[in-house]
């Protein structure tokens, strides 16, 4: 066994993450005040690296840039974002160094009840929560464009939007993870007429490499481009969605929709190793849960350690969090969440307290309570432009096409973001996540989200990373902050191998490289479980300004056939 000396941290904490705080206000305006000269974006589909570039080429900055990536994946990657779902914005201004988050995230309509999903014998009907009109909130993701094109663009949305208008109108050819999760979901999406309409033209899957347009959702962001959020939340378009969503059992209101607004929310900050990472506040569990497990991890001086020592304390550390995460984190505008605590070092010095160098700590023996199977879906996208703007987005719909649920004359599907809320106190949601008080259904509240755009600052290197997976994304964000901080590349991060702990199951899951035999073996001596997947999760995609050298690099998930990293 390795020996390990954690330094000892909370003591002078306090003190040294305020003036490391107090550092990055002083030196962040003066560190910008040259761009890189290069822009870089990694997403999730070539389509939408390159909409970003046109846009960026145009003459908009990183947020113009933002809204033609969301936009143009939400027309070819329906399986993970789209208008009809929300997202969170990360944004970092060069010019003076402010940093936003952008709340873009779905809200419960005004008729939702915590009992909604509960059958007569008190069990949750699992399809109502995750199929059809009911299980979607009200979509977050087009006051969120709006917002970032009046608020921090330079175009209007007319400009930006007109590569995703251009590519509903004319098509996108299937790729591969388009057409296996068609396979995957197909009789979901039969269910729904227009969303068989839509996705399986001529009744059937269509083959690889099919032209796949959505002139109903052309028209639709169409009248976005010309009337901004009004063309979406009120008038036409929402009387359309709300008859679509009633008609088929869903209990969204004109009142709904014309109520729904973006919230500009403080990004949770913490330090690592001279590093400041800002990331997502709540309604994400994202952020907080990212900070707390770094200030459990950053006193082992991990990059000294053997790879099954740095898994262990890794696990560890992730098991702590995510226990944390069931029984304290909703939405803050509605529970009073214990932020403060939770990322403080003294409380992460009292969770490493009990970990045991040698020994997994079974985590019936934590305070707390339950329960995962697979991440589903999401996107994630990073951009850096030429002045060093930089946005870090997570958008989603929840499971892989969420809903499934299209209403007619649209093109696009709902979100099934109801799902993320906790229907019933310890009972697991699609992602086998368990929550209670903080995050049971009300009215207007935002669910409980895993999403964890992430920006990394020194005065060295600036970086923006994230990726979708579920409850996953928190755990493979960790892995990738950690692999930064030991000198890699975004090419490194988005394809490490991964694992994950999510304090119950009680289990380390593993994907097939990231551990040899004799590496789980050494685990399992250890106390932990491993399971090993056949599955590859996640599809992270990220950038990096290095300004010593400065070199602009970007790095797309190989896990996914569509993404595309371009520095341009
Ligand atoms: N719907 C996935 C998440 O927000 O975490």
């Amino acid at each position: 066994m390795e020996e390990i000396s954690p330094i000892n941290k909370s003591g002078e904490s306090l003190k040294i993450r305020l003036c490391l705080i107090a550092l990055f206000a002083v030196i962040t305006p003066a560190l910008h005040a040259a761009g890189p000269g290069k822009a870089a974006i990694a997403s999730a589909h070539y389509l939408a690296t390159e909409a970003g570039h046109e846009v960026l080429a145009n003459g908009g900055n990183a947020f113009d840039a933002a809204v033609a990536v969301s936009s143009v994946l939400a027309v070819v990657e329906q399986t993970s974002s789209g208008i009809g779902g929300g997202g969170l914005w990360v944004l970092h201004r060069a010019s003076d160094g402010f940093e936003v988050m952008i709340d873009g995230r779905e809200m419960a309509p005004a008729a939702a009840d915590k009992d909604m999903y509960l059958n007569a014998d008190g069990s949750v009907n699992r399809d109502l929560a995750v199929t059809g009109p009911l299980a979607a909130g009200i979509p977050g993701e087009v006051a969120g464009l709006d917002h970032l094109a009046t608020h921090y663009g330079r175009l209007p949305l007319s400009e930006s939007l007109k590569p995703a208008i251009r590519i509903a109108r004319e098509g996108f050819p299937v790729y591969q993870k388009f057409f296996g999760m068609l396979k995957y979901k197909e009789q979901d999406i039969r269910r729904w007429p227009a969303a068989t309409q839509a996705f399986l033209p001529d009744g059937k899957i269509p083959a690889m490499g099919d032209v796949i347009k959505l002139p109903d959702l052309a028209l639709v962001l169409e009248k976005i481009a010309a009337e901004g959020r009004d063309g979406f939340y009120t008038g036409g378009t929402a009387q359309r969605l709300v008859d679509g969503v009633r008609a088929a059992g869903g209990i969204w209101s004109m009142a709904d929709m014309a109520g729904y607004t973006v919230k500009e929310r403080e990004p949770v900050r913490t330090s690592y190793q001279g590093y400041e990472l800002v990331t997502a506040p709540p309604p994400s569990s994202g952020g907080i849960a990212i900070a707390q497990m770094l200030n459990i991890l950053e006193p082992y001086r991990l990059a000294e350690l053997g790879k099954v020592q740095r898994a262990h304390l890794v696990v560890e550390a992730m098991r702590r969090a995510f226990r944390d995460r069931a029984l304290h984190l909703g939405d803050s505008d509605f529970y009073p969440v214990p932020q403060e605590m939770l990322i403080d070092e003294n409380y992460a010095a009292g969770l490493r307290a009990g970990i045991m160098y040698d020994k997994a700590t079974p985590s019936d023996m934590l305070p707390g309570r339950e329960n995962l199977p697979e991440g589903t879906d999401t996107t994630h996208f990073s951009i850096i432009d030429a002045e060093g703007n930089m946005v870090a987005a997570t958008l989603t719909v929840n499971t892989i096409f969420g809903s499934k649920f299209m209403v007619p004359g649209t093109g696009f599907v709902l979100n099934n973001e109801m799902d993320d809320f906790s229907a019933k106190p310890g009972e697991p949601n699609a992602y086998g996540l368990i929550g209670f008080t903080a995050n049971e259904i009300q009215p207007f509240k935002r669910p409980l989200s895993s999403m964890t755009p992430t920006l990394m600052l020194s005065e060295e290197k600036l970086a923006a990373i994230g990726t979708p997976g579920g409850s996953r994304i928190i755990t493979m964000v960790l892995l990738g902050v950690l692999d930064f901080m030991d000198g890699n590349g975004p090419e490194s991060w988005v394809s490490l191998p991964r694992y994950h702990h999510q304090y119950l199951p009680d289990t380390v899951f593993a994907e097939k490289d990231a551990f040899t035999a004799e590496e789980i073996a050494e685990l399992t001596a250890m106390g932990h479980t491993v399971q090993v997947r056949e599955r590859p999760w996640g599809n992270m995609h990220g950038v990096m300004w290095n300004r010593k050298t400065g070199e602009v690099t970007a790095g797309s998930d190989s896990r996914s056939d569509a993404g595309r990293a371009i520095v341009r």
